[in-house]
């Protein structure tokens, strides 16, 4: 009898215990959850939320396991904000994102050197909900005082480990849209980013000295180039990407500073570029302070439409006439570079510009299915020079000699 009886009491316990320890994950899966509106965020539009939106990201940040910010519908005005981690005891920690959230225009706030909105030192983070920043960048873009003294890029996700982004809209950024930076295991996709064709220095997406970064599924219509891919780019794969207005996709400007880091492992495939003024370009300094070099990068089934140069590499570049004078060939080497299955209209009768360093010849560059018509008359033509390059055909342009 006292044995069963052990064996009941045991029983009752593991029961009461088990649903005591439920209560408690539910109890901690709610408390999970930090909404800015009860940190005082007001959402009207008009009154500072910042304070509010960084006391709700202290919360989650030094809470535990998976965490969630939630910023509701709603319009929110911010200064410079940062989202700083690290965020010690969290695995993920999600900002969902339904709002819109509106950048202060007032241009003295961003004289620190802050950017808008900078996600920081987090592992794990993910930014969900597809809501929308809007940068209000046309006041600022006027008097470009953005690239000069200040840094008014929009979101920046600096030093992030394993990161995943699902929906979220950039319009109308005071310079970038995106940078990611010094980053590993960044996955992106279902963006939507805009701003006017003549906006001013407004790339959609930078990634600089980042490993491991998938981009897809994102429409991208600005002022400058669609997706920047800087120094220290390993491993990015880029799809389904639809580029225009803008400048195209561009690996570059590589060699401006001194010791910049090498690009290797780039994919850019099934994608659309229209109207752009360039469709895919590698793109590298003269009188690079220092050698680098670019190798490993594939460019694939891209349709283009009115590009105004469909495929280039121009390694003479050295704008507002930083090279009168004396010019030294680009130090930056290019290698090991394929562009395959790419057609459309050329709107420059040089469809093909293979422009490569005098000092650093560029090696092994792989054109096959190359299919570009120029909107003109006359048949389209490539121009190449210090180009070790293997033309497929049938091509179109015909190859260079
Ligand atoms: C991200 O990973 C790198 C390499 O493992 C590590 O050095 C760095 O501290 C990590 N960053 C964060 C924010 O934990
Ligand atoms: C490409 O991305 C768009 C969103 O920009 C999406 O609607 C479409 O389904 C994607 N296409 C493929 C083949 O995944
Ligand atoms: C080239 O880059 C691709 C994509 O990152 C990678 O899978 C492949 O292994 C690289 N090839 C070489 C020879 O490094
Ligand atoms: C380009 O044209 C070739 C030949 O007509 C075709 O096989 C290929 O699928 C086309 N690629 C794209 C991206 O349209
Ligand atoms: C190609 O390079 C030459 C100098 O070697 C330069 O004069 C020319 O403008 C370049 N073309 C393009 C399209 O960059």
């Amino acid at each position: 009898m006292q044995g069963y009886l052990n064996v009941l009491i045991l029983l009752v316990c593991v029961f009461w215990c088990s649903f005591n320890a439920d209560a408690r994950t539910r109890k901690l899966t709610s408390t999970n959850s930090f909404l800015v509106g009860n940190y005082g965020a007001r959402a009207d539009g008009r009154t500072d939320d910042s304070q509010a939106f960084m006391k709700a990201w202290k919360a989650a940040c030094a809470s535990s396991g998976d965490v969630t910010v939630v910023i509701p519908q709603g319009t929110y005005y911010l200064g410079p904000v940062k989202f700083t981690g690290p965020c010690k005891n969290v695995h993920t920690i999600t900002v969902n994102l339904q709002g819109t959230l509106k950048a202060s225009t007032d241009l003295n706030k961003y004289d620190s050197g802050d950017d808008w909105v900078e996600f920081k030192f987090i592992n794990g983070l993910r930014l969900t909900g597809g809501g929308t920043f809007d940068g209000q960048g046309s006041s600022a873009w006027g008097n470009a005082q953005c690239p000069k003294n200040k840094n008014c890029k929009s979101v920046m996700f600096v030093n992030l480990n394993d990161t995943i982004i699902y929906g979220m809209n950039s319009v109308n950024p005071k310079f970038f849209h995106i940078g990611v930076l010094q980053s590993n295991n960044f996955y992106a996709s279902e963006m939507y980013i805009e701003a006017s064709e003549d906006s001013p220095n407004t790339d959609g997406i930078h990634i600089e000295r980042s490993s491991g970064v998938t981009i897809h599924d994102v429409f991208i219509g600005t002022g400058d180039d669609c997706i920047s891919i800087g120094q220290g780019s390993i491993d990015i794969l880029i799809s389904n990407v639809t580029c225009g207005p803008g400048h195209g996709i561009s690996v570059g400007s590589l060699g401006k500073y001194p010791n910049e880091e090498d690009v290797r492992g780039l994919v850019v495939r099934d994608s659309t570029i229209i109207n752009t003024m360039n469709g895919v370009r590698i793109k590298t300094w003269q009188n690079s302070p220092s050698s680098s070099s670019a190798t490993n990068i594939t460019f694939e089934n891209i349709i283009m439409k009115n590009v105004n140069n469909p495929i280039i590499i121009d390694q003479t570049y050295c704008p507002e006439n930083l090279c009168d004078g004396e010019t030294v060939p680009s130090r930056v080497s290019i290698s090991d570079v394929y562009f395959k299955e790419i057609n459309g209209t050329s709107v420059s009768q040089v469809a093909v510009t293979l422009n490569c360093s005098q000092g650093t010849p560029c090696q092994n560059i792989h054109l096959e299915d190359i299919l570009l018509k120029y909107v003109g008359e006359e048949l389209p033509t490539a121009v190449c020079a210090y180009a070790d390059t293997y033309f497929s055909s049938p091509m179109l342009p015909l190859p260079c000699n």
